[in-house]
């Protein structure tokens, strides 16, 4: 047995507070530090850090004389060549949404036609205004601005980098607005990390409320959690984790009353439960159709089918959203403005996310969100069939499931091993595949079912602790009670990652 296995076994049996105090002190002795420090170091060797597999030179500093375009465009093509498969073929959770060739050379076109685009520079491109301007308007037609228009109000927002820039900002408005002293935000457990950014970053003081059994948001929990400091409130619809909807409108009601802010998260379903619900699936209201919304996020990045890089972020009223603007009147610069994180900004993708909503129109919506939703159907209705697997809560296309028998880790790790690339979940111990365009292609949803039932087989035959590939290291992390240590070894990860491997 190894010293941290020895620790662990011994941490195990302790209160977690108790196990981190003990983690934390242990680090100050010199030669328990020395202890630790083999240990990371053990640990990383141990952790899988992938490198790309085509044969291309590795360049730690610049070449002294420029090389060849055409030479420079063979190693990139021979990268993206060989990692093409694995995504494409629908191996991987979520990552690419649409994925067809010929919508990625079309989005690929409009990028290059304005590639050197920049709507900082509102003179010269005043095109990438009205794109960005566009997609804002028509993202938040799909939800629920006419509702909105009704009572009076106006649906506004911006494009943004991504869910978590789109976020960032809204919590960034909601702290503006309130300009308070420690200002409190309320969210699910569930809720994404790009809140706990949003939170590091601009001082909130955050309040994650466990959720329920059925893993949606607690909504008499969450109200308890409000306080006098409180600025705002968010739901997912749905969370990454396992895929379920919150319920957004009683968070509404809930938030209306108490008269805070209430961001509902559609970064993962902004694009999909519209036209679920036109489909006729039963979907409780999660737009602005619900006075309580006062700000969303949703992924043209995901299932709005562009390239990767956008997403909006939009408010109900112009007063909440100036809040999120920075403008700048006395630097030498100059005057400046800028809407969201970003100075410079990339025409480009607003140019790719116009287009691809604008190609995609409300019947290929549609059409991809059928097919979603039907792959999504049989893959939970395949997963809860495989003895040993159960599925948590009631998704719709994010299968999240664990076991009571088996190491879902080790499933997960030989799913690996056959190539799938899923996520893993913890509290409790899960994996979750997020259905994208790639899944509906004939045969994959039978490959991914025939692949999991063999995984579970190998995982019960084995038996015990996870002890294949990333497993191991994936089920430390997720029940090692000292949380400092994994964050510890976590960031260490990331430095890792930045290493360059010469040749
Ligand atoms: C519900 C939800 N919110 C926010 C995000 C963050 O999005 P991004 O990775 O684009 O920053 C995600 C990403 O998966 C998500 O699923």
């Amino acid at each position: 047995m190894s010293a941290i296995d020895r620790a662990r076994n011994l941490l195990d049996r302790l209160p977690p507070r108790i196990a981190a105090a003990i983690i934390g002190g242990a680090g100050k002795i010199p030669k328990m530090r020395g202890v630790l420090e083999a240990e990371y170091e053990a640990m990383l060797d141990a952790a899988p850090i992938v490198r790309p597999e085509a044969d291309v030179p590795v360049y730690s500093r610049l070449p002294e004389v420029g090389r060849d375009r055409s030479e420079i465009v063979g190693f990139v093509a021979a990268l993206a060549e060989a990692e093409r498969g694995d995504w494409s073929d629908g191996y991987a959770s979520g990552a690419v949404y649409h994925g067809n060739t010929e919508h990625i050379e079309f989005l690929n076109e409009v990028y290059a036609l304005q590639s050197q685009s920049n709507p900082l520079h509102l003179d010269v491109w005043p095109s990438g205004m009205k794109f960005e301007a566009e997609v804002v308007a028509m993202t938040a037609g799909m939800l629920g601005s006419g509702a909105a228009a009704q009572n009076g109000d106006e649906i506004v927002g911006t494009v943004t980098s991504g869910g978590t820039e789109s976020i960032i900002m809204a919590m960034k408005a909601y702290r503006d607005r309130a300009g308070i002293a420690k200002p409190e935000m309320v969210i699910p457990s569930s809720a994404h990390v790009a809140f706990d950014k949003a939170a590091a970053y601009f001082g909130y003081k955050q309040i994650r409320v466990p959720v329920d059994g059925d893993y949606r948001a607690d909504v008499d929990a969450m109200a308890n959690a409000v306080t006098r400091r409180t600025v705002v409130v968010a739901g997912s619809t749905p969370g990454f984790p396992h895929g379920v909807i919150d319920p957004i409108p009683e968070l509404s009601d809930m938030t209306r009353e108490r008269g805070v802010g209430f961001h509902a998260d559609a970064c993962l379903g902004g694009f999909v439960l519209p036209w679920a619900e036109r489909l006729g699936y039963e979907i409780p209201l999660f737009d602005f159709r619900l006075p309580g919304v006062t700000s969303m996020s949703a992924d043209t990045h995901k299932y709005g089918y562009s390239a990767k890089g956008t997403s909006v972020v939009l408010y109900r009223g112009r007063n909440l959203r100036r809040h999120q603007f920075h403008v700048a009147t006395e630097w030498p610069g100059g005057l400046y403005y800028s809407p969201t994180l970003a100075g410079s900004r990339p025409g480009a993708l607003l140019a790719t996310a116009w287009a691809a909503l604008v190609s995609m129109g409300e019947d290929g919506y549609l059409h991809a969100t059928e097919s979603i939703l039907t792959s999504g159907a049989r893959i939970r209705d395949g997963v809860g069939e495989i003895e040993g697997l159960h599925v948590l809560g009631d998704p719709l296309w994010v299968i999240a499931f664990a076991s009571d028998d088996v190491d879902i880790y080790e499933v997960m790790a030989r799913m690996a091993e056959r190539g799938w690339s899923l996520n893993g979940l913890h509290h409790p111990p899960a994996v979750h595949i997020a259905v994208t365009l790639r899944h509906t292609q004939p045969g994959v949803v039978e490959r991914f079912l025939d692949d999991l039932s063999d995984a579970v087989d190998g995982a019960r035959a084995a038996g015990g602790e996870a002890t294949t590939g990333a497993a191991p290291m994936y089920g430390m992390a997720a029940t090692f009670p000292a949380r400092g240590a994994v964050n510890e070894l976590m960031t260490r990860y990331i430095d890792r990652i930045y290493e360059i491997d010469e040749e």
